[in-house]
Order: structure tokens, then C-alpha cells, then sequence
């Protein structure tokens, strides 16, 4: 069952419209990247879904309540970061947790311990936020996000500003919770690149229009596929397969997008035309590929 269900949004700033029936879904346990270049209308979906700013038209659901006409059931099913968390610097990473959970009824010590475990931050929790470094405010801030016990978590571009290390960290954060929590997850970035082998679906925004909304098992299992072929010569390859997407590496490389079942003549063909073949391998498909497969070469920067 769908935990988060968004129908049809639309928005207008004034007279410009920024969203145009945006469509997806979030399923337990799935990590949907929201991929879009600057001013795709991430950040505003986000806004919408978080009800900091009204929608104009279609729906938004969590967990089976209208946002709009049930905001308080919606809502209470949602943590969420947009752009940076909000923290006080001067105090300590606990007590910026502590003055959060005295928001909501019923926290226990027990909890918020659980959950500076589950965000990595034991050993620096009694440091003020001050000290802190960006990766590990992010991670405060999740933290902070996840105290009123949300099914849903939904994040602007938290890996923005992080060195590898940071975005690796959150990453693994993310997936844990995915994982271990069941939580639905939402994690904006205009970075395709960034969130492959880690996303488990991907809805692609661009001029405020959904492009592409696939699972990425799908995305990347689609028939067509590249294949390396190392021969002992490649000169002539390019008019031999003429008709095929073919890049030759160098004087015995080569690479051709087929579907598997041209492999066999492709073979005959090489053979025939005197080409030894020495050895055969499946490219794997970058995220970006296959999305750039998926929409027919659209570029999303
Ligand atoms: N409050 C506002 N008033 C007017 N226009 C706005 C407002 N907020 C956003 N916009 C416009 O809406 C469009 C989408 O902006 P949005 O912030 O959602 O993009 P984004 O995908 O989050 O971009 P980025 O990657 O830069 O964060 C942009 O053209 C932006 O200028
Ligand atoms: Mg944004």
C-alpha cells in the first residue's frame, strides 16, 4: 500500500505556475530521489507536502488522510528537513533534541538515546551545535525530524554542502531507516549521479512537469542494454553496424547498445567479416544512463 500518495498538485506564484499535476507515489520502505535541476519545483512539492504552503489543485495523501481536509492525522505521520535543519548553535546537540521532544506528548529519554544512536551522534551529542560539522548537523537534524515517531521522511537536498564522507554517512542513515524502520522515504537532489545505487525509485522534475516516475530495478533492466566487445582489430565496426549506437574505445574495443537478443548476430556478423572476438561483457547502466535511455535523451541539467 502506498503510505504517501501525491495526485495531480498544482501551484502558482502569481501569475508564473511552478507545478503542473505532479504525480507520485511512496511505498513503505522505498527511497524515492527526487531529481530535478535548480528551480524544477523541488523544494515547493516538498513545501506542499509538508503543508507550509497551499496547494492549488489535486491531492495529497499520507498514510490514507487528506492533507488538506484532515491536516492533523496527515500530518502526524511526517518528518521532514527542507533545505537545512533549524538549530539552536549556542546549545547542545541533546538539548536542541530535548526542546523538540517537550513539543510532543509522551517522549522518553529512552527514545531520544535510541535515536542519537540510529543518527551516529553518541560521542558528540553534549557538544554545542557550534562545534559541529555540516554532515553532522544534517544528522542532528534527521534525528530531530524523527522524534514524534513519523512513518515518512521527507528531505530537501541533505546532502548539499557535504564532502564525500558526509554524503556517504547520510546515505547509509537513510537506507537504515528504509530498511530497519519500514519509513517511506523522500530525498530531493538536482544530482542524478549522487543517489545511484542507492535510491530504490526515481521521479525525475523538471520546469515543475514530471518527466519520468519508474523503480530504478526497472529503470535499469530495461532491454536495451551496452555491451563491450574486445576484438583483435575494430577498424571498419563503425559501417559495419551502421545502423546500431556504436563508440569504438580504441583499435580492439568497442561498445553497442542491442538488446540481448542481437547478440548472437552481432556475433555472426563479426565472424563473418573476419573480426576475432576475444571477449563479451554487459556495461553496467549508470543511473544517468538509464534514465537518459528512459526519456529518450533528455538532459535533465
Ligand atoms: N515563494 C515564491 N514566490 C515566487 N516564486 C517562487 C516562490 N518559491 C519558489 N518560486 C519559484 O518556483 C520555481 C521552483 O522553485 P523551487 O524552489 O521549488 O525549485 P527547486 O527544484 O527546489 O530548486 P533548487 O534546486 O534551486 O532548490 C522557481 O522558478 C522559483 O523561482
Ligand atoms: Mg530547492
Amino acid at each position: 500500500m502506498s503510505i504517501v500518495k501525491v495526485e495531480k498538485i498544482n501551484k502558482k506564484f502569481g501569475k508564473k505556475q511552478v507545478l503542473y499535476d505532479v504525480s507520485f507515489e511512496i511505498n513503505e520502505g522505498e527511497i524515492l530521489g527526487f531529481i530535478g535541476p535548480n528551480g524544477a519545483g523541488k523544494t515547493t512539492t516538498i513545501k506542499l507536502m509538508l503543508g507550509l504552503q497551499e496547494i492549488d489543485s489535486g491531492t495529497v495523501t499520507i498514510n490514507g488522510y487528506d492533507l488538506k481536509k484532515d491536516f492533523e492525522n496527515a500530518i502526524r505521520g511526517v518528518g521532514g528537513i527542507i533545505e537545512s535543519p533549524d538549530m539552536y548553535m549556542y546549545l547542545t546537540g541533546r538539548q536542541n533534541l530535548n526542546l523538540i521532544a517537550n513539543l510532543y506528548k509522551g517522549i522518553t529519554k529512552k527514545e531520544i538515546d535510541d535515536l542519537i544512536k540510529i543518527v551516529g551522534l553518541e560521542k558528540r551529542i553534549n557538544d554545542k551545535v557550534s562545534k559541529y560539522s555540516l554532515g553532522m548537523r544534517q544528522r542532528l537534524g534527521i534525528a530531530a525530524a524523527l522524534i514524534n515517531k513519523p512513518n515518512v521522511l521527507i528531505l530537501d537536498e541533505p546532502t548539499n554542502g557535504l564532502d564525500p564522507q558526509g554524503i556517504v554517512e547520510i546515505r547509509e542513515l537513510i537506507k537504515k531507516l528504509a530498511k530497519e524502520k519500514k519509513m517511506a522515504i523522500m530525498i530531493s537532489s538536482h544530482n542524478l549521479s549522487e543517489l545511484d545505487n542507492f535510491i530504490t525509485d526515481a521521479c525525475i522534475i523538471q520546469n515543475g512537469k514530471v518527466l519520468s516516475n519508474t523503480s530504478i530495478k526497472k529503470l535499469k533492466s530495461l532491454d536495451v542494454s551496452k555491451y563491450r566487445f574486445k576484438l583483435n582489430k575494430t577498424k571498419g565496426l563503425k559501417t559495419l553496424f551502421a545502423n546500431k549506437k556504436i563508440e569504438v574505445i580504441n583499435d580492439e574495443t568497442f561498445e553497442i547498445e542491442i538488446d540481448k537478443k542481437e547478440i548472437n548476430g552481432i556475433l555472426k556478423k563479426l565472424i563473418s567479416n573476419d573480426y576475432e572476438v576475444y571477449s563479451l561483457f554487459k556495461v553496467s547502466m549508470s543511473l544517468e544512463e538509464a534514465f537518459l535511455k528512459e526519456t529518450g535523451g533528455n538532459s535533465i541539467e
